[in-house]
């Protein structure tokens, strides 16, 4: 069964903590914190200090997305701040085995996100040391866009990548533009990890739009 991880970049962010608690009554298994910083997306959200307020609010494992640039000179802080896990873009890390062995050092599982246009292949040679591949089915920088479907054969090409390699365990995570429809294409492809941001807080029962998408 695909683990839900409602994207709090969606949520009302004068009530994060509210929202997160619902998200947990409704039947998330993680909570997906999109960290953005107006460079290497053109949006800025928030850091460590509000990380750290709302990890009061859950038992939930926190899952951070780093879309900024350099992650390697903050990543101290999401640790410090609570992060559970942290995936970092390809494409902002010039070192990335350093990046991703700088996470684990951490002791924490670590994940690579690839944007819409980067290739499975750049992952190959540091296959074996992830934890999660987050394979991005919009470009990042905003909620409610559309899902792109040339990302689907991405995500093919990784799961039976991650066969051949005996490392068939490794999550697949999707983000952007999932809902009811697009988890069913996501999860037949090999996708087991589906964050929503819309398709969840734009919706007032949540507990009903966590279980439409679990296909
Ligand atoms: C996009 C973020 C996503 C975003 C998804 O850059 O990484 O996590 O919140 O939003 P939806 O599910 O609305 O496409
Ligand atoms: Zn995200």
């Amino acid at each position: 069964m695909a683990i839900i991880a409602p994207s709090i970049l969606s949520a009302d962010f004068s009530r994060l903590a509210e929202e997160i608690k619902d998200a947990e009554r409704s039947g998330a298994e993680w909570v997906h914190v999109d960290v953005m910083d107006g460079h290497f997306v053109p949006n800025l959200t928030f850091g460590p200090p509000v990380i750290k307020a709302i990890r009061k609010a859950t038992d939930l494992p926190f899952d951070v997305h780093l879309m900024i640039e350099k992650p390697e000179l903050s990543l101290a802080d999401y640790v410090a701040a609570g992060a559970d896990r942290i995936t970092v873009h390809a494409e902002a890390c010039v070192h990335l085995h350093r990046v991703v062995h700088m996470i684990k050092e951490a002791g924490l599982p670590a994940g690579v996100a690839l944007n819409p246009a980067t290739p499975v292949s750049v992952l190959e040679p540091i296959l074996d040391d992830l934890d999660l591949i987050l394979i991005m089915t919009v470009n990042p920088g905003f909620g409610g866009q559309k899902f792109i479907s040339q990302t689907l054969q991405k995500i093919r090409t990784l799961r039976s990548l991650l066969k051949e390699r005996g490392r068939g365990h490794v999550h697949i995570q999707v983000d952007g533009g999932i809902n009811p429809e697009t988890a069913r294409l996501v999860v037949e492809a090999g996708a087991d990890v589906l964050v929503a941001g819309s398709a969840v807080f734009d919706k007032q029962d949540r507990a009903a739009a966590i279980a439409a998408l679990r296909p």
